[in-house]
């Protein structure tokens, strides 16, 4: 367990080619692309697909050549390396910030299951100087510019402790894109990821401010049951999303409550 103040802007892609100038979907300071008309930060228009044939070499098993070609052909892992995005998951958030603007300069927020850093690369850039962005992961997440990290397991009962030390103060968002490996055995991973999704649910509940918003993943038919009460009565608008980046042959969802009623 280990709480480190991050430092160091993302890198730029080694090997950018020719690049043009082009607004973010972020409305703020452009920065290089690579040429490629097709791409756009907030999924208006898919980056194109490509067909980076693999060969299953001796010692690579199966699965894993199919892991690596889906890798290779998918346009959201090239546009993310390109634009120097830690992951693909980087477009998700800016689809759901452009759709429900959950991103507000100057805000103190918090990403659950925020490695390897790419929607703390997108939050620190949107919510600039002023603003408070934590993370944990129980994996190692190198240094974001601007963020401060924590390596444990947010299932510890110190974790929620230990963030709102950090956050030093009620949140105005609390974003969790936690997913636990799958078992392969359904009823097993749905449970896991209801658990989750309902432990960042009290936390969000525990920190946030007035007004605040809670984006969190959630799979299959969405925020269900139990889950979908609270988040009813708890805030203002409850809405379900899909971003375009997510993938179509995945059940990933995202639930977005905005207009936290507050703590009685
Ligand atoms: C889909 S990834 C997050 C990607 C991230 N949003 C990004 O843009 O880079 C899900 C993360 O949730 C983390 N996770 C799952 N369960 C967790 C837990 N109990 N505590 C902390 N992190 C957890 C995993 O380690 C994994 O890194």
């Amino acid at each position: 367990m280990e709480r480190r103040k991050s430092s160091g802007p993302p890198k730029r892609p080694k090997r950018a080619k020719k690049t043009n100038i082009a607004t973010t979907a972020l409305g703020e300071e452009p920065e290089k692309r690579t040429r490629d008309k097709s791409a756009s930060m907030a999924g208006e228009s898919k980056p194109r697909t490509l067909n980076v044939h693999v060969k299953t070499a001796k010692k690579r098993e199966y699965g894993s050549t199919l892991w690596l070609k889906r890798q290779l052909n998918d346009p959201y892992v090239r546009q993310a390396k390109a634009e120097g995005w830690r992951s693909r998951a980087a477009f998700k958030l800016l689809e759901l910030d452009e759709k429900f603007k959950v991103l507000k300069p100057g805000a103190r927020i918090v990403d659950l299951g925020c490695a390897p850093g790419g929607w703390l690369q997108v939050a620190v850039k949107a919510l600039g100087k002023n603003a408070t962005v934590v993370g944990i992961d129980y994996l190692n997440v190198p240094p974001v510019a601007g963020a401060e990290i924590l390596e444990m397991d947010f299932l510890d009962e110190a974790a929620p402790g230990r963030l709102k030390e950090m956050l030093g103060g009620k949140a105005d968002l609390v974003l969790s894109d936690m997913a636990a490996p799958t078992t392969g055995h359904r009823s097993t991973d749905h449970l896991r990821i209801v658990a989750l999704a309902e432990a960042a649910l009290d936390f969000a509940e525990d920190v946030l401010a007035p007004g605040g918003a809670f984006v969190s993943k959630v799979f299959a038919g969405g925020a269900e049951g139990e889950l979908l009460n609270r988040l009813k009565q708890n805030f203002e608008t409850v809405k379900h999303a899909k971003p375009k980046s997510s993938r179509s042959d995945s059940a990933e969802k995202y639930v977005v409550a905005t207009g936290f009623r507050g703590n009685a």
